[in-house]
């Protein structure tokens, strides 16, 4: 597996070519600041555990991570974020206007591979899951400043803007593999589910972590206005008091209290509930994978429904990274 992603890395440093120089730049500049690779990782390991071993799998594993870059090319302007991956963002570095066009010169790059592939339901998985991530996006943006956000709002969020690209992934492994339709649906709902645990813990390590150990700027959800859902726990489960402050942060995006903020998320037990709607979400993934014939594949998509929750804490930046890696767990 170790030989596969760095065949995948071939496939990303080939196709980001460009005669345009500035696009060299800043597509390097992202692409080669690291980044975890999930995605890539789901294609390989479903269209592997189910018999797919074409090179096509390569340059869809590399079409999902330039969808992904892309959307943190643009994630990163409109959240005015400032650190990704431990660096300096593209918008910070090269400006706004330089990061949304070359954002969408990374998502186009992905249509041309995906075409290459020449599948009609492969454009069809992908084509679907860029405008939902598109919609993910929209709402999300309708719903900043609004502490009255119900939590399946804020669900239907990040299943839109997050989970949707896992699940394309691992349901295009078992598309590779021509899975008969129950066992590409199981795959997609691994995706779905291992996706929505993965941004839960994302969005209460904004509140929980610390910015060495994300690579990016903790409190930046709450300085956007972010309603996320360990605030709408503390919300629902603080004293009046402590309400109306988290409602005040949100409605005016301000950072100024976030010690006393993190403080009450803490407190009231809603970091605790984030992760244990996390973990539900994990075990639902882990659920899916019964469809799979047993494998060291399919171990390694297990394993990733565990580091989903625990990832976190105490673990530097790095060291994550290094953790999701699949040598280490006998995927040869
Ligand atoms: C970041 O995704 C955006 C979210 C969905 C939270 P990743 O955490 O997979 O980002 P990289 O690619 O590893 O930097
Ligand atoms: C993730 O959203 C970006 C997309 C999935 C498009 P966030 O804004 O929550 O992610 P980070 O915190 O910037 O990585
Ligand atoms: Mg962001
Ligand atoms: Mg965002």
């Amino acid at each position: 597996m170790n030989a596969d992603m760095q065949e995948v890395d071939a496939v990303i440093q080939r196709r980001l070519a460009s005669d345009v120089v500035l696009i060299n730049q800043i597509a390097h500049y992202i692409i080669t600041a690291g980044g975890k690779r999930i995605r890539p990782m789901l294609v390989l390991l479903f269209s592997k555990a189910l018999g797919f071993a074409g090179p096509e799998r390569f340059e869809l594993a590399a079409t999902v991570e330039f969808i992904h870059t892309a959307t943190l090319l643009h994630d990163d302007v409109v959240d005015e974020s400032a650190l990704r991956r431990g660096r300096e963002t593209a918008n910070a570095l090269f400006g706004n206007a330089a990061s949304v066009l070359v954002g969408d010169f990374v998502y186009s790059r992905a249509f041309q591979m995906m075409v290459s592939v020449n599948r009609m339901r492969v454009l069809e998985v992908l084509a679907d899951a860029t405008n939902v991530i598109a919609e993910g996006e929209v709402l999300q943006l309708m719903n900043m400043h609004d502490p009255d956000l119900a939590v399946d709002d804020y669900l239907r969020v990040i299943r839109y803007k997050t989970a949707k690209l896992f699940e394309a992934s691992a349901r295009l492994g078992a598309v590779l593999a021509e899975a008969p339709h129950d066992v590409e649906e199981a795959c997609a709902d691994y995706g779905r589910s291992l996706g929505t645990a993965f941004q839960l813990v994302d969005d209460l390590l904004d509140y929980e972590g610390t910015t060495t150990q994300l690579g990016k700027n903790v409190g930046d959800d709450l300085r956007e206005g972010k309603p996320t859902l360990p605030l709408l726990v503390a919300m629902e489960r603080g004293t009046e008091r402590e309400r109306d402050l988290i409602r005040h942060a949100i409605e005016h995006g301000e950072v100024e209290r976030l010690g006393e903020i993190v403080d009450i998320v803490r407190h009231t037990g809603a970091i605790g509930a984030t992760r244990d709607a996390a973990r539900a979400e994990a075990d639902k993934a882990r659920e899916s994978l019964r469809v799979l014939p047993a494998s060291s594949c399919r171990e390694a998509l297990l394993e990733f429904c565990v580091r989903s929750v625990d990832r976190s804490s105490r673990v530097r930046r790095h060291q994550a990274q290094r953790s999701w890696r699949l040598e280490k767990r006998g995927v040869a």
